[in-house]
């Protein structure tokens, strides 16, 4: 794809295929062309290993935080339960959402939480708020562990961002979907890997080894679930798109 823009005439031209198109440059065509190729530019400048959040490196883009953030509101679920803790930023997110709601609780699962990270979460004024799980997201031992600790009349939210291969991510989301309330969602995380199989730091093999795969298929299964990006609470725009690095991700069960 060649993407020409000329600020001078205020126009951005694709060509694609042997296809010329003009777009207006301050156009919402132009803006979501431009912020596709943003998120793969930055992806690859890691730009989402930039952020804190109260203390914790978080590793996502800021409006998947935002949106995360308006679907807890939203949702106010007793429990959301994360697989993928890495430093801990991500629990500490939901953990201040749940302080700040007065509602809520986090648990979070990891194969390996390297010591200096488990002792920063453990030391965390939130961390009250939040239980650590170690071990495989998909071991039996550990879902009925994180199981165990929900109480049946619970409201729950799920969020998969460990390993994010079709194989791993369809079995988180045939391992956890049966503890999400009717109403909330469980979150298939960082399906952008479908985009980013070509950049500098990505692998040909995400073009079909990502977790909008493992979430397609399934969906076909489970039919008391549809793919459904939650809709902006606030819109005085004329986009509609998010930019995101979880595309197709909230999948919410009925009810
Ligand atoms: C992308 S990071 C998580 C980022 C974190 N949620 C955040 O927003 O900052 C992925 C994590 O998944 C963990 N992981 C990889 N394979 C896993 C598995 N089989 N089960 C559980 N966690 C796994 C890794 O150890 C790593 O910490």
């Amino acid at each position: 794809m060649n993407i020409t823009l000329d600020t001078t005439n205020e126009k951005m031209f694709v060509e694609e295929n042997s296809q010329l198109k003009e777009f207006d440059l301050y156009s919402n065509q132009a803006f979501e062309i431009i912020s596709d190729q943003w998120l793969k530019i930055g992806w690859d400048q890691k730009y989402p290993y930039t952020f804190t959040w109260l203390g914790r490196p978080i590793i996502q883009l800021p409006e998947d935080i935002i949106r995360i953030q308006e679907v807890i509101f939203s949702v106010q679920p007793d429990v959301i339960i994360e697989t993928g803790v890495a430093h801990g930023g991500s629990l500490v997110l939901y953990a201040s959402l749940c302080k700040a709601m007065d509602k809520g609780r986090v648990i979070g699962i990891d194969i390996e939480i390297r010591p200096h990270n488990k002792k920063a979460i453990k030391e965390h004024p939130l961390y009250s708020l939040i239980t650590l799980i170690e071990g495989s997201s998909i071991d039996p031992v550990i879902v009925q562990s994180a199981k165990n600790l929900i109480k049946p009349h619970e409201k729950v939210l799920v969020i998969l961002d460990s390993c994010h291969t079709k194989n791993h991510v369809l079995q988180e989301l045939e391992k956890y979907s049966d503890l999400v309330s009717p109403g909330s969602y469980i979150v298939a995380t960082d399906g952008s890997m479908k985009d980013l199989y070509d950049v500098p730091r990505g692998k040909p093999e995400w073009a079909e080894d990502n977790p909008c795969e493992a979430a397609l298929e399934f969906l076909q299964k489970h039919k008391e679930f549809r793919e459904e990006k939650p809709p902006w609470l606030f819109n005085e725009s004329n986009l509609d798109q998010n930019i995101t690095h979880w595309p197709n991700a909230y999948l919410r069960k009925d009810g």
